[in-house]
């Protein structure tokens, strides 16, 4: 499932509440939107959180629950109603299915029935159009050495993409110790990603928006933390959670990531639907360009997530020429930005956008035309089927020795 479902919860029980939420708060999959613990309050909450799933577990009342899922279901048709219960008895079950209820999940559920549940109900219930509409895309920027114009590509590409008023953008700056996005952006955030970290587990979609720094091309930004003691707060899975959450609030996740290529880097590029290797045309850079890809031939579909983007295209000294380099890749080249270190600089130290700085100039066009390309090229693979995202099992971790 490449989309993160949104979830109610209504169980008067505080402890198989407290037990269901948990489950849910440890899935990648899902987003727990609001959880209530009386069924006559459940309707609000459902009209106000508007949650792609809603789950009434059974056991405090059958009766009432039975009824309110009956009513849920005529008056909120666009949220699929879940029963939970211990009881398996025939007769409860029917009832259940009869008033509406989309499946039945027996209690205890293991985290994969759980899964597979919500796997059958996307499926059936919502079809291709709900999940398209749902769905966010998440392109990670890497480079193949340091300065090679990663942060330049992030930033203004996350701002092309803000433009279009159908999205809604997020920027994730991964480089945790040195990360630069806020000072292309010009802006001083209140929160940063180690704030985030701290309260995943209590943050609501609302809550994690406020977190982040709007900026006024409509860009969001989620900024590395300030000093480096809080970098070790983050971990390869409050990564993969915050992400989550930010696929649940945005059609569009940039990341810019670190050189290092870390497991928190990984976990990033794990998750992401497009891996855009920004590299230069010299020798130092395209020998990494090579080991990275022989690398990344370990991981399942990494290999054809990555585009290779060539900036400063156009720059003399020491470069080697496009064609050699395509034979020495043994793959095309995705996009071209080309070299204009005067108006690059002036971004960055004016902390404003291409599209602002220099609407017309060729490196803005430049990364328009990556921003359509990259559009595209989702469209195309959501056409042709979901891209799956497998955070559990990863090959990566073979590399980090001693990494469960
Ligand atoms: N197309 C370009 N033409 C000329 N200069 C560029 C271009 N893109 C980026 N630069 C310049 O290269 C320098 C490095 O850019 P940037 O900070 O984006 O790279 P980076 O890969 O994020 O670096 P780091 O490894 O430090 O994170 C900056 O001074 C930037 O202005
Ligand atoms: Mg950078």
């Amino acid at each position: 499932m490449s989309n993160v479902l949104r979830i109610a919860l209504v169980d008067p029980n505080d402890a198989t509440r407290e037990s269901l939420k948990a489950m849910f708060l440890g899935l990648n999959t899902v987003w727990l939107e609001a959880d209530c613990s009386r069924y006559e309050f459940f309707p609000d909450v459902l009209e106000q959180t508007t949650p792609d799933i809603g789950v009434v577990s059974l056991d405090s009342n059958p009766d009432q629950a039975i009824d309110l899922i009956e009513r849920l279901t005529t008056e909120i048709p666009g949220t699929a109603i879940l029963a939970a219960s211990r009881d398996t008895d025939g007769q409860l079950i029917l009832k259940t299915i009869r008033a509406g209820a989309k499946e039945f999940l027996t209690l205890p559920i293991s985290d994969e029935d759980f899964s597979e549940a919500l796997h059958r109900v996307t499926h059936q219930n919502f079809g291709s159009m709900k999940s398209g509409a749902r769905s966010s895309k998440v392109i990670a920027i890497a480079g193949a050495t340091g300065g090679v114009g990663t942060t330049s590509t992030a930033v203004n590409l996350g701002c092309v993409l803000a433009e279009n008023t159908l999205n809604s953008v997020a920027l994730l700056d991964l480089d945790l110790a040195l990360g630069d996005a806020d000072v292309f952006l010009d802006s001083i955030p209140e929160y940063t990603l180690a704030d985030v970290v701290q309260n995943a587990s209590r943050l609501d979609i609302q809550l994690l928006k406020r977190s982040l720094t709007k900026h006024s091309s409509g860009l969001y930004l989620l900024p590395r933390p300030i000093e480096l003691q809080e970098t070790n707060t983050i971990t390869a899975d409050s990564i993969r959670k915050v992400i989550g959450l930010l696929k649940a609030s945005f059609t569009h996740l940039i990341i810019d990531l670190s050189k290092t290529y870390s497991l928190i880097d990984m976990t990033a590029i794990e998750s992401a639907s497009k891996v855009v290797l920004v590299t230069q045309l010299d020798l130092p850079c395209l020998r990494n360009v090579v080991r990275l890809m022989m690398s990344f031939e370990e991981m399942d579909d990494l290999n054809e997530k990555v585009e290779i983007v060539v900036n400063r295209a156009g720059l003399d000294s020491g470069q080697i020429s496009l064609k050699k380099a395509k034979e020495t890749l043994g793959r095309e080249v995705f996009a071209l930005l080309p070299n204009d270190y005067r108006t690059m600089i002036e971004v960055r130290n004016n902390g404003v956008p291409l599209i602002v700085q220099a609407p017309r100039a060729g490196i803005t066009h430049a990364i328009r035309e990556l921003a359509s390309k990259l559009e595209e090229t989702s469209q195309r693979i959501e056409g042709n089927g979901e891209l799956v995202v497998n955070a559990g099992k990863s090959k990566w971790k073979k590399f980090w020795p001693g990494t469960k």
